[in-house]
């Protein structure tokens, strides 16, 4: 295979941060983009300049001119569709959250398996250099041991008709939207999920929680703490608290490529400000995909780190809905 042929499935909002993403890959080709009407699809792929564009996601994954589908479905269709994907013999590229139960998820990693194709979430941020900047900091011990790690994503949600994250049927929430982002990041520094949880939400009349906050307890006696939101102007946030001093993470998940700042704090009250390099910040998983299919390298992101955002965020839902601990 010369290039990896990429699929859109849907005509998702998300696709303008992937499309340039695809192209500006070393291995990657976009060729089509399948939406669940012609008439859209052909207005989607005419604005995009992308070749083929299929009236159905059946249609093209019935193609053989596509190697690779990137999913950005609405939260509960993407287990689903992940599933036909691989069943039909494509390589899927599937967006956070990859699903809504750990059996949505366990169904998928069988689907996987089966096919022998290549399967990951699409969390953008991990493969940023300044992710795994923070991360290598950590991993020398500069910080001496890890013992709290805060975390945040706000924004304020403006359009809000037929917006998926307000619908709970698809999986809509501030927690599962982009609570998501600072749980990974917990989940990366403490090396994988706590023990035990507890959480509050605001559940407004749109029937989804557009505030919420968690707190994770590890077994090593480790805390955590996480918050999002749908009514809170911009903000992503990222504070690892070692014995030795603080990492601080200005913007780490954000959707642009701008003003990312990384700071150490350290015991003796000295500051210095650590160069991040900047890239373009969806390029990285779409490579690392390439990566997956043409050199069968392993995906940068597992897929036990992604049973284990859902795994915590279920837990965590259950937390806040009954306002007890809850033990994973
Ligand atoms: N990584 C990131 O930075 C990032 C950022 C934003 C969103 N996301 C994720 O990307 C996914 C999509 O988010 P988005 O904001 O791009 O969504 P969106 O603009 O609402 O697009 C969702 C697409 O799904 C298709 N669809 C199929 N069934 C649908 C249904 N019943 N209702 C509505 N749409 C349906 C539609 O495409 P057709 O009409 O063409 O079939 C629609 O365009 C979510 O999982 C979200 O978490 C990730």
């Amino acid at each position: 295979m010369a290039d990896v042929r990429w699929g859109l499935l849907s005509t998702a909002d998300i696709n303008k941060d992937l499309i340039p993403a695809i192209r500006a890959s070393e291995r990657g080709t976009l060729v089509a983009v399948a939406s669940r009407t012609q008439e859209t699809a052909d207005a989607y792929a005419r604005k995009w300049e992308i070749p083929t564009a299929f009236g159905s996601y059946e249609a093209m994954l019935g193609s053989d001119q596509i190697d690779a589908v990137y999913i950005g479905l609405p939260n509960h269709l993407h287990a689903e569709w992940t599933i036909k994907a691989l069943q039909s013999g494509k390589h899927v590229l599937c967006e956070k959250p990859v699903a809504l139960t750990t059996d949505e998820v366990d169904s998928m990693i069988a689907a996987k398996n089966k096919s022998g194709l290549v399967l990951a979430e699409a969390f953008m941020y991990r493969h940023h250099p300044q992710t795994k900047l923070a991360t290598q900091w950590i991993m020398d011990g500069r910080l001496g041991d890890v013992s709290f790690v805060r975390a945040v994503h706000t924004y304020k949600m403006l359009l809000r008709d037929g917006n998926i994250r307000l619908t709970p049927e698809f999986g809509g929430g501030s927690m599962w939207d982009v609570g998501v982002y600072p749980l990974s990041f917990v989940q990366l520094i403490m090396g994988g999920p706590p023990e035990r949880v507890s959480a509050e939400q605001f559940v407004s009349a749109t029937g989804v929680d557009e505030v919420f906050t968690g707190q994770l307890f590890y077994a090593d006696g480790k805390l955590a703490q996480i918050s999002s939101s749908f009514i809170n102007p911009s903000h992503t946030l990222a504070e690892v608290f070692g014995t030795e001093g603080r990492l601080s993470l200005n913007r780490p998940f954000v959707r642009m490529d701008a003003d990312r700042q990384m700071f150490f704090h350290a015991a003796d009250g000295t500051s210095q400000e650590i160069d991040v390099p900047e890239t373009r910040l969806y390029l990285g998983e779409v490579e690392d995909m390439n990566a997956a299919i043409l050199d069968g390298t392993p995906s940068f992101l597992t897929l036990e780190e992604s049973r284990n955002h859902v795994r915590t965020t279920v837990a965590l839902y259950e937390a806040a809905r009954t306002g007890k601990i809850v033990t994973l």
